[in-house]
């Protein structure tokens, strides 16, 4: 199996880093997203897309990436971290759109990470020490679950 991560990690590297742990157990390739035009999606049996919840949802950039693309991967999934982890809220307008373009939808993953961003920067940020190592073992078991459902469908 081949699994590529497409991931918009911007903030602080909070995304990257959960995205590194999947890759510790899975066969998936990680690119961050001002390099994804070098992948061809179509060699990937699924494409993940993650990122840092900017404003409510994912990266404009993401999604206007994925909006345009001709060809979505026929499997999918959606993963972020974010301040709050409202992960199934968040993930919404992704999951959404890669639907709407005929994507199967393997998994959704989201945890809390640092936000440093604004009036939250003064005290060093909430959510310090995330993720941590129960988000990356989290991480890592919604990896298994997406490959098992993919085999699953597959069938
Ligand atoms: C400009 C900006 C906007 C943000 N908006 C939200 C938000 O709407 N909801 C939320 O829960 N977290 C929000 N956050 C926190 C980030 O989602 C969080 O720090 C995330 O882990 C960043 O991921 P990254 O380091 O992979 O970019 C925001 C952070 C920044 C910098």
């Amino acid at each position: 199996m081949k699994l590529l991560a497409i991931v918009c990690s911007k903030h602080l590297g909070n995304t990257m880093q959960i995205a590194e742990a999947m890759a510790e157990v899975a066969p998936l390739t990680i690119t961050d997203f001002e390099n994804a035009k070098n992948y061809k999606l179509s060699e990937y049996d699924a494409v993940g897309f993650g990122g840092g919840i900017y404003a409510g949802s994912h990266d404009k950039e993401l999604i206007k990436f994925i909006s345009k693309l001709e060809n979505v991967p026929p499997y999918s999934f959606v993963f972020s971290t974010s301040a709050t982890g409202n992960y199934k809220k968040q993930n919404g307008r992704l999951i959404k759109l890669l639907e709407e373009k005929g994507s199967t939808v393997l998994g959704s993953f989201g945890c809390r990470a640092l936000c440093k961003f604004f009036i939250f920067a003064l005290a060093g940020g909430v959510n310090k020490g995330r993720p941590n190592t129960d988000d990356f073992d989290a991480a890592q078991a919604f990896i298994g679950q997406v490959m098992q459902k993919y085999e699953e469908m597959k069938k």
